[in-house]
């Protein structure tokens, strides 16, 4: 393998004009037994030829069960460290190591543990959009998908901590009538919807259903008609009767929506500001095909995670995926 510059957190080479690139990364995952997974907010190129396509839980089972050499997580970089700590004799690549959560940011592993010094007793859940540093600090892991059956899978007196995503962690307090301690955290992306924006829109389409992702705030998970993972929305958009969706969160999974419900109209939430693309997370637009096409190449940058944080941090996960796979979820 040629050196290449991976200072700026990917691979900084020059690709040929005349090369196919979409074809060269079919070429190249056969011939090096590499698959790649995406999550529902990457552009819709890299949804196209991913081998995978999925909400977080989807893409940590895929990872956990996959006969490759090599993972190419196309999502953010925790969803990369998971899918290093479930298989740590793969090569696990990202297309830009600079694709960060603002929502994991806000939860830092020495805070997450002074704050569990300061309440013993309490079990500490903490959302999968978590470094891996903060999930060695953890009891269980949650996804959107999974966290209202996981809290309660803890006994109704059971002290918990919830962290990171406060708007989850309120969400689920409020439908399964827990007290959880929540960690002061939210995603940028989805805090940034506006209720008089939603309901302006929804005056022009009277009839759609409202979709939200539960990091939204509860203003707008008030007047949402379902509330849920990524999955779980696009799962309510492809049963439901209706014809009109106004969906809010990362607009990415208006592809997957679209693609399975070729006659129903799907409208992203506008953002509150609206010379912005804030419905878009900075950080999944990040991946790109041309980045993707040259993690590919030279099998860079890859996702590493400390041994000893990952022995930790490998026990809350397995738990969530063993409850998982008992839920069926
Ligand atoms: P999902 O678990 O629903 O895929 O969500 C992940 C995420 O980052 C939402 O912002
Ligand atoms: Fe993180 Fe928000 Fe982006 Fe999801 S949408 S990856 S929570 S910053």
């Amino acid at each position: 393998m040629i050196a290449v510059d991976i200072s700026r957190g990917y691979v900084d080479a020059p690709i040929e004009k005349q090369i196919d690139i979409e074809a060269e990364i079919k070429r190249m995952k056969k011939e090096k037994n590499a698959v790649i997974l995406a999550h529902y907010y990457q552009e819709s190129a890299i949804q196209e030829i991913a081998d995978f396509v999925g909400d977080s839980l989807a893409l940590a089972q895929w990872a956990a069960k996959c006969d490759a050499d090599i993972l190419v997580v196309c999502g953010v970089h925790f969803m990369g460290e998971t899918a290093k700590i479930l298989c740590p004799e793969k090569k696990v690549l990202i297309p830009d190591m600079n694709a960060g959560c603002s929502l994991a940011d806000s939860c830092k592993a020495d805070d997450l543990a002074s704050f569990k010094a300061q309440h013993p007793g309490y079990k500490v859940i903490s959302y999968v959009n978590t470094s891996a540093a903060v999930k060695a600090h953890t009891d269980i892991v949650v996804t959107s998908t999974n966290a209202r059956q996981i809290v309660e899978s803890f006994p109704a007196d059971e002290k918990l901590i919830f962290g990171p995503d406060r708007n989850l962690g309120g969400y689920i307090n409020s439908i399964t009538g827990r007290n959880m301690l929540l960690w002061n955290g939210a995603c940028h992306v989805h805090e940034q919807f506006s209720v008089e924006k939603i309901a302006e829109l929804k005056k022009q389409h009277p009839e759609a259903d409202v979709l939200a992702h539960p990091e939204c705030k509860s203003t707008i998970l008030a007047l949402a008609d379902k509330v849920g993972s990524t999955a779980a929305l696009l799962k309510h958009a492809i049963k439901s009767d209706k014809k009109e969706f106004i969906v809010a969160t990362e607009s990415g999974i208006l592809h997957e929506m679209r693609k399975n419900c070729p006659n129903k109209t799907f409208i992203p939430a506008p953002p509150a500001d609206s010379t912005c693309a804030c419905n878009e997370c900075n950080y999944m637009r990040l991946n790109t095909m041309k980045k993707l096409y040259n993690t590919l190449k030279y099998e860079l940058p890859e996702v590493t995670v400390d041994s000893e944080i990952a022995a930790k941090a490998i026990v809350p996960i397995e738990r969530m995926l063993e409850i998982s796979a008992k839920l069926g979820l």
